[in-house]
């Protein structure tokens, strides 16, 4: 199959929607991570995303809706909180599990009576959800278990030959995927933290907010996700990543200790100095957003390098930083020095 990467214009928004409209899929810009989507009301559209990342089938996927009206197409049964959520986040990068609609697709939903729905806040995303008037499912477009991608370009890597259509919007504010909700329970519970943080959900619902085990923690053998996409590896690039949690002054006296052919650090910015081996940075240490907006890309640079091992600085464990530890803590296997 041959690929068009092309700029998102006007013109180009209307022919990803007309390939959508045939069941076809198109690698789209949202302001998290760049999503493969695919009509989401359509079996055979969504079986093809599933086909192109080489996902597991029972991987559920979220929906992607432009305007509240989608809403009951994709969810039923919509709660109070869901709309205090949507009020407070929408358009933006929250997704919320919901109990299901008869109307989207079996394979969107993996098999479980929930879908997970969100209104992304990237125009570009909007007005492709708007011209082919359905809900979009739409995963991080990566080869499954890569690091999701933030630019066009990473989208083409992966997809190349694989989708008829990539449209190019820049690179992704955001840079982690969104904050998943589970609003089915009893209470609510944070499935997967992004840039939306607990402590603001909390806020809006006035409720405290559980955090799913599998967050910083490995799944024991045996035990049942929550969200199924954390049972799986994730995130990973070709290099062994190791997260050498402590100082800064520990951590570059860690890696100079380890430092050989094919050794790499994963550091913040201004930290390379003291360092005797190649690094890639992400981000400020001060500044968990900016963690966020290269992470991934920061990972995928590191094989463009022909890193076997990187050694990385550990983020904080609260807030949007939360969500960088979480996608650090797979891509590293949960290999974690303390130092
Ligand atoms: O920011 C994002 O959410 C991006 C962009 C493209 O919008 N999409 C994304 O999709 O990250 P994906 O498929 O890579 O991640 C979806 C996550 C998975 O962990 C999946 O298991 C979970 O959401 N999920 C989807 N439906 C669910 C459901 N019904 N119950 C629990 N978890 C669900
Ligand atoms: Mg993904």
């Amino acid at each position: 199959m041959n690929t068009i990467l092309c700029t998102a214009t006007q013109e180009n928004i209307d022919v990803a929607a007309s390939l959508l409209q045939q069941g076809e899929v198109v690698g789209i810009p949202t302001e998290t991570v760049y999503g493969l989507a695919a009509n989401a009301l359509d079996e055979q559209a969504v079986a093809k995303i599933f086909q192109a990342k080489g996902r597991p089938q029972d991987n559920p996927l979220i929906s992607h809706i432009s305007s509240m009206e989608m809403l009951s197409l994709v969810a039923s049964n919509i709660s109070e909180s869901a709309y205090q959520l949507a009020k407070a986040f929408w358009p933006g990068p929250l997704t919320m599990v919901l109990p299901r609609s008869a109307k989207v697709s079996n394979a969107v939903c993996a098999g479980l009576d929930t879908a997970a729905v969100r209104m992304p806040s990237h125009p570009i995303a909007q007005a492709i959800i708007t011209a082919s008037g359905v809900p979009l499912a739409a995963p991080s477009a990566n080869l499954s278990g890569s690091p999701s991608p933030t630019n066009a370009q990473d989208v083409y890597a992966d997809m190349q030959g694989r989708v008829p259509m990539i449209l190019d919007g820049g690179d992704c504010t955001v840079g982690v995927e969104s904050t998943v909700i589970s609003l089915v329970g009893e209470t609510p519970m944070l499935l997967r933290p992004g840039y939306v943080t607990k402590e603001a959900i909390e806020q809006v619902l006035g409720q405290a907010v559980t955090l799913s085990s599998a967050i910083v923690n490995q799944l024991a053998k045996g035990e049942v996700a929550n969200s199924p996409g954390m049972k799986y590896q994730h995130y990973a690039p070709k290099a062994k990543v190791i997260i050498v949690k402590g100082s800064l002054d520990a951590y570059q006296q860690y890696v100079n200790a380890h430092a050989q052919q094919g050794v790499m650090a994963l550091c913040f910015e201004g930290e390379a100095v003291n360092l005797s081996c190649p690094c890639v940075t992400y981000g400020r240490a001060d500044a968990p957003e900016t963690q966020a907006q290269h992470l991934f890309s920061a990972l995928r640079r590191l094989d463009d390098a022909g890193a076997t091992t990187a050694y990385a600085r550990c983020p904080q464990e609260t807030g949007v930083a939360l969500a960088v530890y979480n996608r650090l803590l797979r891509a590293a296997g949960f290999c974690v020095v303390d130092v």
